[in-house]
């Protein structure tokens, strides 16, 4: 199965929202939530994809001509190259009333596997897809990391627990941006934001490397490393929570640049080849998150797809890397991209 053929089997089935197009830059769906698309005029999601765009390489090909490693590591663990996929709450909700997220998951973390990276799944908003969502988890090498909505605080702490109770995962991520999802907003009960308080404790709770997903300001940043988060998501949610956000490309180096170090920065939003990831590790990025190609090549090929969308991925990174005079992903340096 090759790339095209996945976009092509992906049409026939992931439902009207979805216009599957040659390249997933938001704009066929801007304006349909729930749906892939982001939210209010509908501009989000195409801003992060275009903000990639506007970054161009520099070429530097008088190096040795050395084998390139695309190997790196989250919290000790091996990764063949620096990506993880998203999490998708429901999509059920978002693409045709019968589909099952719980399949999503299992063959999703079944091909980051095969292909040595992570999952990350959304514990969604039924006990039974956080349930199979462990035991897809246990059953694939314990290759995905659990994100859990901002509900109130006993919930979350509840998921916690329940995410330790076969095999704790390698960490667990709590969202804090999905307070602005309008379909959202109800089922959050007493949920919504959080305090850098209640963030420290839910972090004391957490018991494995605890990660914070959607910042998208040094000053967000700054206070998710004082509640002692190990990892923050420079995330808008795709644009899906709040239309008019800087896009995640515009405001990762200056976030990067903030945390110094002091915490693994993961990104996503219109992130869609491996040539927008090494852009990502030029600017401060240790590792990309991908979401609506994975869950598009989902549709086109189950497991299958996405590893044929992974593969697609790596390749395109390991080019752009042997061209711009990088021979490892610690070589990517902001030297290497022109703003
Ligand atoms: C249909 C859909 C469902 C999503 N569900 C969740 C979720 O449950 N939890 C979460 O943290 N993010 C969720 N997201 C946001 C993604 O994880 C990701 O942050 C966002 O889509 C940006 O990546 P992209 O531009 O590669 O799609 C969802 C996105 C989509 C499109």
């Amino acid at each position: 199965m090759n790339y095209t053929e996945v976009l092509e089997n992906a049409k026939k089935k992931i439902g009207p929202k979805c216009k599957v197009c040659p390249v997933c830059n938001g704009l066929a769906c801007k304006n349909t939530l729930p749906g892939p698309g982001s939210k209010g005029p509908g501009n989000g999601a195409n801003d992060n994809y275009e903000a990639w765009h506007k970054i161009k390489l520099n070429m530097d090909t008088i190096v040795e001509n050395t084998a390139i490693d695309t190997s790196t590591s989250l919290f000790g663990r091996e990764l063949a190259f620096p990506l993880v996929s998203a999490p998708i709450g429901s999509i059920r909700l978002q693409y045709n009333s019968e589909d099952d997220v719980r399949d999503f998951n299992e063959k999703c973390m079944a091909a980051c596997e095969s292909r040595g990276i992570l999952h990350f799944y959304s514990t969604g908003l039924e006990e039974s897809v956080h349930n199979s969502a462990i035991q897809s988890r246990i059953s694939h090498g314990n290759n995905g990391i659990p994100v859990i909505n901002p509900e109130a605080d006993e919930n979350i702490i509840k998921q916690m627990t329940r995410c330790h109770e076969k095999q704790s995962p390698l960490a667990i991520t709590v969202v804090v941006d999905s307070a602005g999802l309008p379909h959202l907003k109800e089922c959050h009960g007493s949920g919504g934001t959080k305090s850098v308080e209640q963030l420290r404790a839910l972090k004391e709770e957490a018991k494995v490397p605890f990660i914070v997903k959607g910042i998208m300001t040094a000053k967000s940043a700054l206070k998710a490393i004082d509640a002692g988060a190990d990892a923050i998501i420079v995330s808008n949610h795709g644009g899906r929570v709040l239309s008019d956000t800087p896009a995640t490309a515009e405001v990762l180096s200056e976030i990067a640049d903030a945390v110094s170090g002091r915490a693994t920065i993961i990104v996503d939003g219109g992130i869609r080849s491996g040539i927008d990831m090494f852009k990502a590790y030029a600017l401060g990025a240790d590792l990309c998150m991908i979401c609506r190609p994975v869950l598009i090549s989902y549709y086109g090929g189950g497991q299958e797809g996405m590893e044929c969308y992974f593969d697609k991925l790596k390749a395109e990174l390991v080019d752009t890397m042997y061209m711009c005079g990088a021979r490892q992903i610690s070589d990517i340096s902001r030297d290497m991209i022109r703003m």
